[in-house]
């Protein structure tokens, strides 16, 4: 199960949060895959509350979760692309973050089956930094890039994929432009996707656009598919309503399943997507 920008603090929709528990009961997924955006303020308190709510889960299914751009203190961010202090400002811009979710910003999941998957997650959110520099005022440290010190981690993580697992990637910042937004999430799309690309990626799972979508790519990286998951808050999108992308791998198809909240029966699928595995076209 793939779930993203579930923004602890006041965005937060407890029904929907109760209700994607249950379905998480429900649905009994091998794994759940959380893309960022844990708080709307990095504030402890949301840290706090999002942290419970991870912990609840877990006692369903193995948790793998990354930052979002809300999830990293700015005065870091500023310091930092300052050069100052360097690696003191680097560990205060997560340091919330780092001591409330998780101490490790790129973790991997194995997931075992036939056929078994790795989930690598890809830390995207560095806050102002120059790789995600914009002239767009208002996007500033919201923009998120792909470097090269996280890129080999998803390298290591998918060194231990036995050759029919599914090597899924999971960023916070959207890769494709959002049809409502009309925004890209990445500062360095296509050179991001055609890396992902050459180490195997058949899946890349994302947020941050908050609004639910499912794309192949076209050019760079012909064949990826990209799973967008939309917001489960109330910071929608043009009344898009909050959703999940529920991915399901057999030994040669890929489906993703978008289930969206319809008060009052909870989340209900939606969308189906189905597309020929990668692996099993390069085999064939
Ligand atoms: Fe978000
Ligand atoms: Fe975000």
């Amino acid at each position: 199960m793939h779930t993203s920008d579930l923004h602890f603090g006041r965005p937060a929709v407890e029904e929907q949060l109760d209700s994607l528990k249950s379905s998480i009961v429900e649905l009994a997924p091998d794994a759940v895959a959380v893309s960022g955006d844990l708080t709307q303020r990095c504030s402890t308190f949301e840290f706090l509350k999002a942290r419970a709510y991870l912990d609840e889960i877990r006692e369903t299914a193995p948790v793998i979760v990354i930052p979002g751009n809300h999830d990293v203190r700015w005065i870091g961010a500023v310091a930092r692309n300052l050069d100052v202090w360097r690696k003191t400002a680097h560990d205060f811009k997560y340091s919330k973050y780092t001591r409330h979710i998780s101490p490790e910003l790129n973790p991997s999941l194995e997931v075992p089956g036939t056929p078994g998957a790795v989930i690598a997650g890809c830390n995207t959110a560095h806050g102002i930094s120059r790789g995600s520099l914009t002239r767009r005022f208002r996007d500033l440290g919201v923009i998120g890039h792909v470097n090269q010190r996280d890129l080999r981690k998803v390298e290591e993580a998918f060194a231990h994929a036995a050759p029919d697992d599914a090597r899924v990637v999971m960023i916070h910042h959207n890769p494709i432009r959002g049809a409502v937004s009309g925004r890209h999430g990445l500062a360095n799309t296509r050179q991001a996707l055609r890396s992902f690309a050459d180490l195997g990626t058949e899946l890349v799972l994302c947020g941050h656009d908050h609004q639910d979508a499912v794309h192949t790519v076209e050019e760079g990286a012909p064949g990826l598919v990209v799973s967008t998951a939309g917001t489960i808050s109330n910071r929608l999108r043009a009344g898009r309503p909050s959703s999940f992308n529920l991915v399901e791998i057999d030994e040669s198809n890929l489906r993703i399943t978008t289930y969206s909240w319809r008060n009052p029966e909870g989340f209900a699928p939606s969308r189906e997507h189905s597309f020929p595995r990668r692996a099993a076209s390069r085999s064939a």
